[in-house]
């Protein structure tokens, strides 16, 4: 019985040790950089980038090409074209026997007033040729716009070097202006899209953009985090091991461990100062990010307006106020879609917090590709 005991209580004090030896190493940038980017992760594995076509895209479909940033890195990325453009170019040169459709099409279609593009920022681990990013890839196509896609340093056929948030917002940066400055596409065309990490990035670089004054069409954020810090404190490695919240009791040292980070997306505090359109997507059975996340970023955007509204700032004149400006709208059995109007030339403010699509597929949702669709094709049916 005692040795028992004695060998359990031993247990504990490794599973304690190995705990706090594990907490030591997060103090480290490259144990932080793969734990948050995990871009060693390269599922599906044995993609040919340059045959889009092997991870189900239409034969020519898409056009592979590589951006090099001014930092000298390479990366790798597809555009792939709208659906209606892809259907003229098939009548018009046939299915192509190998590579992709002639460069002129893809040009043209970037070049099309009718023709929108979305420049995606994908979220950490895997590639662009997983599958949630290639589906996300074939609704846009869908609704005829242009969707560009590209890996981040140290991800899939990219450069290999480790990653940092300065490096993937000069990335994101490269992927934007590879259609707003090589091609000359007007940003009122080029919406920015990003899922998790990706909405990190998304959000930090437009805000960059706003500052030189140039607004994207809109910024759409999928399952969004408000910053790494605050995900961090109830993230689940695996969407089951929690890594630092049984520090919550220790807050001094949460907040010691937290100040140590190096990748920060502090996406509330960069949001206020984009311009564009907004819409955030995020589903209550979240499992990675806590759909409180977006209540934050909402509520924020949301704040000023209400102190300006409101009569006085008691709870109930907040509330009068919040109701005048806020029109929420139930969606049958998929979810609640909210919107304000910020006023002072920025753009509309919505977020849907749908019921159901978790944390991969919330964003082709069928209805949520129908609040895309209404941001990166406004006005149209
Ligand atoms: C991109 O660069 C890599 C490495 O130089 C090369 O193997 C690949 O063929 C290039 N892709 C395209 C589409 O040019």
């Amino acid at each position: 019985m005692t040795s028992i005991l004695r060998s359990a209580h031993s247990w504990v004090i490794w599973v304690g040790v190995a705990y706090i030896a594990f907490l030591a190493s997060l103090a480290f940038e490259p144990v932080q950089s793969a734990f948050i980017y995990l871009h060693h992760v390269r599922i599906p594995l044995g993609v040919d980038f340059s045959r889009p076509e092997s991870v189900g895209f239409a034969p020519g479909k898409v056009r592979p090409f590589n951006l090099t940033t001014g930092d000298g890195v390479r990366l790798g990325a597809w555009h792939v074209l709208p659906r209606d453009l892809y259907e003229e170019a098939v009548e018009k040169y046939g299915v192509p026997e190998e590579g992709p459709m002639p460069n002129e099409v893809f040009d043209a279609a970037l070049k099309s007033p009718k023709h929108p593009t979305v420049v995606y920022n994908h979220g950490n681990a895997a590639t662009r040729a997983a599958g949630n990013r290639v589906r996300v890839a074939r609704h846009m196509s869908d609704m005829n716009a242009n969707f560009v896609i590209y890996d981040y340093r140290g991800f899939a056929d990219s450069s290999r070097m480790a990653p940092s948030e300065e490096g993937l917002l000069t990335d994101a940066r490269r992927a934007f202006d590879y259609v707003y400055k090589d091609k000359g596409v007007p940003a009122s065309r080029i919406a920015v899209m990003g899922q998790s990490l990706g909405t990190g990035v998304s959000a930090g670089m437009v805000a960059r953009l706003a500052e030189e004054g140039i607004h994207p069409r809109a910024l759409i954020l999928v399952a969004p985090f408000s910053s790494v810090a605050s995900l961090l404190e109830t993230y689940k490695l695996g969407n089951y091991i929690p890594i630092l919240s049984p520090l919550q009791r220790f807050p001094r040292l949460l907040e010691g461990l937290l100040r140590l980070l190096r990748t920060r997306f502090d996406t509330r505090s960069v949001i206020d100062s984009i311009r564009s359109p907004i819409l955030i997507l995020h589903a209550h059975n979240d499992p990675v990010i806590p759909l409180s996340h977006t209540r934050t970023l909402a509520e924020h955007l949301l704040g000023p307006l209400l102190s300006q509204h409101a009569e006085s700032d008691q709870d109930e004149a907040l509330k009068l106020a919040r109701g005048k400006l806020v029109k929420e709208t139930k969606a049958g059995g998929w979810g609640v879609v909210s919107r304000f109007e910020r006023g002072e030339g920025k753009g509309e403010v919505v977020w849907a917090e749908a019921l159901k699509g978790a944390h991969n597929e919330i964003g082709t949702s069928e209805y949520s590709v129908e609040l895309i669709k209404s941001m990166v094709r406004p006005g149209e049916p």
